[in-house]
């Protein structure tokens, strides 16, 4: 068990790769705090990690644009759990339009819930972390479009290029309290998001795999593996940089 009497607090903890870390993160002996906008999804997983994982997990809804519900939602999973020793930052939405038809309000959402969202528990968390003298783990989570530019995607990639940023940013602040700050930058994974594009023809499953090296589309659990490896003292020496997983998506030069 890498992650033994270790806390995790989980944006988008409620479904998807969120949830599947978190998941996997109680597997390996953490107790954990799921946050979302949807208590419904919460409750689920919470209740799931419980009775079968034997860990602790706390259920918050908060919607991650509102400081005053990031301020709650920290409390709630301190009060609960004495401290926090890991971050993800999993919560996010995708904007698929072309620029020219974009309009400022998706601009927007899409900025405030993946990039301010993430700063805000960032900051939240990392004041904690920073006050407990005890150092720990943020784990932000970035895309491909971070890397490399797909047509219709300008906001979602601005959003995640940022959040890529802030990571090293954050790496370089507080390196001298022992936190390491990285993301990871997943492929195409199946969830709902991706569920939604397909419906939509943005994207064809068939016609991406066969462009991904490793031949299929991600899988969530595919995630999880990493985050654990980031949250744990394997990656002590690691801060200030972002794990590709993704099939070699980005190797082969083609998003
Ligand atoms: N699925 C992919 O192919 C893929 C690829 C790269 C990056 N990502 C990123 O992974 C993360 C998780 O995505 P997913 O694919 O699991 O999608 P998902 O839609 O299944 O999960 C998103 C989660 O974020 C929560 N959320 C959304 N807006 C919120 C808000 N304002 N406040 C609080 N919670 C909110 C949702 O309730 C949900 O729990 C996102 O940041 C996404 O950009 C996904």
């Amino acid at each position: 068990m890498r992650l033994q009497h270790r806390v995790a607090l989980v944006t988008g903890g409620g479904r998807g790769i969120g949830a599947a870390i978190a998941r996997r993160m109680a597997d390996e002996g953490a107790d954990v705090c799921l946050v979302s906008r949807t208590f419904s999804e919460l409750e689920e997983q919470a209740r799931w990690i419980e009775e079968n994982t034997g860990r602790r997990a706390l259920p918050a809804t908060a919607d991650v644009r509102r400081p005053e519900d990031v301020r709650q939602t920290v409390r709630t999973a301190l009060e609960a759990f004495g401290k926090i020793d890991i971050l993800v930052n999993c919560a996010g939405i995708s904007v698929a339009d072309a620029s020219e038809e974009l309009s400022f309000e998706q601009w927007k959402e899409c900025l405030d819930i993946n990039l301010d969202g993430t700063f805000l528990y960032c900051q939240e968390v990392g004041r904690h972390m920073i006050e407990r003298g005890q150092g720990g783990k943020i784990i932000n989570i970035t895309s491909v479009v971070a890397h490399a530019a797909i047509p219709g995607r300008a906001a979602y990639a601005a959003s995640k290029g940022g959040v890529k940023q802030l990571t090293q940013n954050l790496a370089v602040e507080w390196g001298k309290h022992n936190i390491q700050v990285n993301s990871i930058t997943p492929g195409y994974i199946y969830t709902e998001i991706f569920r939604r594009f397909v419906e939509q023809g943005v994207h064809q499953p068939e016609k991406l795999e066969a462009r991904i090296p490793a031949g299929r589309m991600g899988r969530v659990e595919d995630i999880a593996g990493p985050a654990v490896f980031l949250a744990s003292s394997d990656s002590d020496y690691v801060t200030g940089t972002t794990l590709i997983v993704d099939g070699g998506v980005l190797a082969n030069g083609y998003i």
